[in-house]
């Protein structure tokens, strides 16, 4: 997950703490505008499902989210623990869009209080959502007993250690929250007391990132908090600059889940026989754009993705292929050397969203439409393709989609 700007926390209306009596029967709760805060607020894992009496989707989840519910709730008794409740979003408009819900029925997981664009995108079964919630609730940060057991911690995975005077202190409270907030996106150690004492500075406790050791990138591959921590924002701020690689790989697993984050492709098409590209790839970004937050940048398995590339005319002949995927359309970037000078893949990011590229993409269709030409074909090459990666958002054969406009770029 990119935390980007998207955490916040939800403060809608004065925290009203519902009642759980008010709902025996079932053992979902109903959540309105009115009690949202006070469920969210006095929970650690919410689960709300948002859906529609007349989707037909909805209607299939609901009977197995209803029984999940009461499973969870024997396992997971005491209060305070876990609960699951449902919007219906006819009644709740405003709430379903606080939430920026544009599918029915969309799940969505509140941790510790605080609401980001996380969503269960699991199997819809009771045994998926009964296993989702025990791992969910499991102690997010792995305790080390002897310093061999961190030195052979599993390699391939960024991770932070933390070195703590003992678990019972508030800034261990934070870094468990944090760890339960980015569980999936990096490894959480921790050691206590005289274990880790030398690694400490007397009385204070630490935190390192230590990057992934299967990525060269020197820059990244150490380094030790400085940040207040008590403060979960900021905390959770590091670990995610940290632990979130600044380039993913893209495959139809996480798709979905790259899409929603609503920040436009810089794509990588490469060959898997060639992987040169990406380190080149990965180092041009790292060296010239590691501040651009308006783009995700993504490598792409070129046969696994060849319908975006035969659809922008390039087979695997071509690779190594840069594009820029909009959801609305394609843009080819014209040469893959150029990412090693300064500047050009920088503009061609700026130029999609100052619209010169999108402008250009029109200029283009009415040239094609006009009988004489008045523009220079060799100028304008066919760069601009109608978006593909559109294709693996959410799928209608799973959801109600419903209308949400986005801008145009
Ligand atoms: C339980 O849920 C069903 C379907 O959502 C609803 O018709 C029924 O009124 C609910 N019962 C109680 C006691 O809330
Ligand atoms: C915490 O985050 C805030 C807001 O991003 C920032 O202004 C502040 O400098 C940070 N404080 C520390 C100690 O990191
Ligand atoms: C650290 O963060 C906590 C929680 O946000 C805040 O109450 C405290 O004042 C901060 N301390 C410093 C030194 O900034
Ligand atoms: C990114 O921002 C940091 C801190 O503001 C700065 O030191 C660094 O030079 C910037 N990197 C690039 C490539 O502009
Ligand atoms: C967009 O920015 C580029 C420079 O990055 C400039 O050449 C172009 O004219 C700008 N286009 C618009 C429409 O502002
Ligand atoms: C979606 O938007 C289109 C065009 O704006 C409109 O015609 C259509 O009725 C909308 N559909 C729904 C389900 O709101």
């Amino acid at each position: 997950m990119k935390v980007g700007g998207s955490l916040k926390i939800l403060t809608l209306l004065a925290v009203v703490v519902p009642q759980l009596s008010l709902v025996t029967g079932n053992s979902t709760v109903v959540v309105t505008q009115e009690n949202v805060n006070g469920f969210i607020d006095s929970n650690e894992l919410v689960l709300l499902s948002f859906y529609a009496e007349w989707c037909r989707f909805s209607k299939i989840l609901e009977p197995i989210f209803e029984k999940a519910a009461a499973q969870i709730h024997q396992k997971f008794p005491e209060p305070g623990r876990v609960i699951l409740g449902k919007v219906n979003c006819d009644r709740e408009e405003i709430l379903a869009d606080q939430f920026g819900i544009i599918k029915y029925p969309t799940i969505k997981i509140v941790r510790n209080g605080l609401v980001g664009n996380q969503e269960y995108r699991g199997q819809r079964s009771l045994e998926a959502f009964v296993q989702f919630v025990e791992k969910e609730l499991s102690d997010p940060i792995k305790e080390f007993h002897t310093i061999d057991e961190l030195k052979s911690a599993d390699v391939g995975h960024g991770m932070v250690i933390g070195y703590f005077i003992s678990k019972d202190h508030v800034e261990y409270d934070t870094y468990r929250r944090v760890a339960s907030l980015m569980r999936n996106d990096c490894r959480f150690l921790v050691g206590f007391g005289d274990l880790t004492k030398d690694l400490r500075l007397p009385g204070k406790n630490t935190l390192i990132f230590r990057g992934d050791p299967s990525i060269p990138n020197p820059k990244n591959a150490y380094s030790e908090y400085q940040g207040n921590m008590t403060s979960f924002t900021n905390l959770t701020a590091w670990v995610d600059k940290k632990c979130v690689p600044l380039v993913r790989e893209i495959t139809f697993d996480n798709a979905e889940e790259l899409s929603e984050e609503g920040l436009p492709f810089v794509l990588l098409f490469y060959n898997k026989n060639d992987l040169d590209p990406i380190q080149q790839f990965k180092k041009a970004i790292h060296s010239q754009l590691e501040n651009e937050t308006r783009v995700n940048f993504l490598t792409a398995e070129g046969k696994l993705f060849k319908h975006p590339l035969y659809h922008m005319g390039k087979s695997l002949d071509d690779l190594p292929v840069i594009a820029i995927d909009s959801f609305i359309h394609m843009y080819l970037f014209p040469r893959f050397e150029d990412i090693h000078q300064p500047g050009v893949l920088k503009k061609f990011i700026d130029d999609l969203f100052n619209g010169s590229l999108h402008f250009n993409f029109h200029l283009a269709l009415e040239d094609d439409e006009k009988s004489e030409s008045t523009i220079d074909p060799v100028q304008l090459p066919p760069v601009v393709h109608e978006s593909k990666f559109k294709e693996l958002m959410p799928s209608k054969h799973r959801y109600t989609l419903i209308n949400r406009t986005r801008d145009e770029l």
